[in-house]
């Protein structure tokens, strides 16, 4: 190994240890390229003196200048618009009912980007009637110190507001040439600070929180680290308070002490009762990804009995990819194709072990989410299905299989309008060139771009 990419892998490794981002080893490349403009910029002769500073805490400040290079800021005001409906219509009548009496409501944005879902809160209950004589307050937190400070100026992209409903646009926004600034009666129920959701342990302004929005935060940490963010997070939450998570994550398996509810077109999470034998079972309101728990997971660190039945009752074709030990490591794209081919070999429990593995290590991999979709919905989990496919989609949504298998699986479980939207999707991306085929996944019969349009085409029919 180079010493500058040995540096470069330890510098990976720092980022993950001070801010859970995970830095996939194919972004090496790119994080050379910032890393060397900071050690230009702090006059570091190179790379590798500059992780040697780094590592040994020789360069005061650096972190917040580094970690704007590495975060994926990725946000839009009414970012999963049915979240602010739902929030606004069942969530906030309720929390009124029980803080009644201290007219006191606290929201958190926790990893808020720019500032976008802060504002798109603050909107939210701005709008609320009930709200109007309370004093409410939303906090937006983030690891990003540039990102704060744009945050914290109130001006926000056409893209940004692009989503924004048209009268909210004209009520609370200003135009400010190319940009749109948030009215200052908004802003002063806004406060912006610097947390990392990793420090522990984990402390925030204003804490407990009736309302915490931790959305497209925890996709990007490894599975355990996640366990230990919900945990601080599900700390700072009041005894009623709800979380919301964005729409690819879930908490399953990660927190006994939450647990979700189905608010139709979402769902959110509460705080379970703690019992004298620890937490209150799930009430009959669970999510059907809750209800699929016992059929087990492939991110299991031991295989479920189901999973164990399954692979002991297949036998391994010939053509099985056999290990080989004395070969190097494979990379990540590898180690996708072998589960690819282990799964095309019928090899369920081989394929979910490799496939663990990989998102261990990269967790922002959206072919193995992919197939880590087919894996659940091999073993009859619609709703884990439904969930990795997501994942696979915010990672990538050019992968228009993945969007087929959404499709599809969705209408099997029933919701057959948003099977219609993704199969809309399908056929929109094949059309404008966008459709990207997930070649990791190739020893796998996907349809390819002319059978997946039959399949959308078909899709829609059958619904009308
Ligand atoms: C994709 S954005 C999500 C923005 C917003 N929540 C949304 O859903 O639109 C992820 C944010 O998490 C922040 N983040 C990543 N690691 C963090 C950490 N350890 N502590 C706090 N924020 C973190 C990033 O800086 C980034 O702004």
């Amino acid at each position: 190994m180079t010493d500058r990419l040995a540096a470069l892998s330890e510098l990976a490794r720092l980022i993950e240890t001070a801010s859970g981002i995970v830095v996939p080893a194919g972004h090496l490349s790119f994080l050379g390229d910032a890393a060397g403009q900071r050690a230009a910029a702090t006059g570091c002769s190179d790379l590798v003196a500059y992780v040697q500073a780094l590592a040994a805490g020789r360069l005061p400040g650096e972190w917040a200048a580094l970690l704007p290079h590495v975060t994926i800021k990725e946000s839009y005001c009414f970012r999963t618009p049915q979240h602010f409906v739902r929030l606004a219509e069942v969530v906030l009548p309720r929390l009124l009912g029980r803080t009644g009496a201290s007219r006191r409501l606290r929201v958190w944005s926790a990893g808020c980007a720019r500032g976008e879902e802060p504002a798109t809160l603050a909107i939210t209950l701005a709008e609320a009637p009930a709200l109007a004589a309370w004093d409410w307050l939303v906090i937006g937190t983030d690891i990003d110190q540039h990102a704060l400070g744009v945050a914290r100026s109130g001006l926000f992209s056409g893209r940004a507001v692009a989503q924004v409903p048209p009268p909210l646009l004209e009520r609370y926004f200003a135009r400010r040439g190319s940009a749109f600034e948030l009215t200052p009666s908004l802003r002063r129920r806004l406060e912006h600070h610097a947390v990392n959701l990793v420090a522990e342990p984990l402390y925030v302004p204003h804490q407990p929180f009736d309302v915490i929005f931790l959305r497209n935060v925890l996709i990007y940490f490894r599975a355990e680290l996640q366990r230990r963010v919900v945990a601080g997070v599900t700390r700072a939450l009041a005894p009623d308070g709800v979380l919301f998570v964005g729409p690819s994550e879930t908490l399953w398996q990660l927190s006994e002490e939450l647990e979700p509810e189905d608010l139709g077109d979402c769902f959110c999470y509460r705080k379970r009762k703690p019992t004298a034998h620890g937490y209150a079972p799930s009430s009959t309101r669970t999510l059907p990804a809750v209800r699929g728990a016992q059929a087990g997971t492939i991110r299991h660190a031991t295989p479920s009995p189901e999973r164990r039945e399954a692979s002991e009752r297949r036998r391994p074709l010939p053509d099985a990819p056999a290990p080989a030990p004395s070969q190097p490591p494979l990379g990540t794209r590898e180690r996708v194709e072998v589960a690819a081919r282990l799964l095309a070999a019928n090899q369920v429990e081989a394929a979910g072990a490799t496939l663990d593995e990989v998102l261990r290590d990269d967790p922002t991999n959206a072919p193995a989410h992919v197939l880590e979709g087919l894996l659940h919905d091999l073993g009859r989990r619609p709703e884990r299905a439904i969930a990795s496919y997501r994942a696979a989609l915010y990672l990538a949504p050019e992968l228009f299989q993945a969007r087929l298998l959404l499709a599809q699986a969705l209408r099997r479980s029933g919701n057959a309008q948003r099977a219609t939207g993704e199969y809309r999707q399908v056929l929109s991306s094949l059309a404008d060139g966008r459709a990207r085929e997930v070649e990791e996944l190739a020893a796998i019969p996907l349809p390819d771009r002319d059978a997946a349009a039959e399949q959308a085409r078909r899709g829609l029919q059958s619904h009308h």
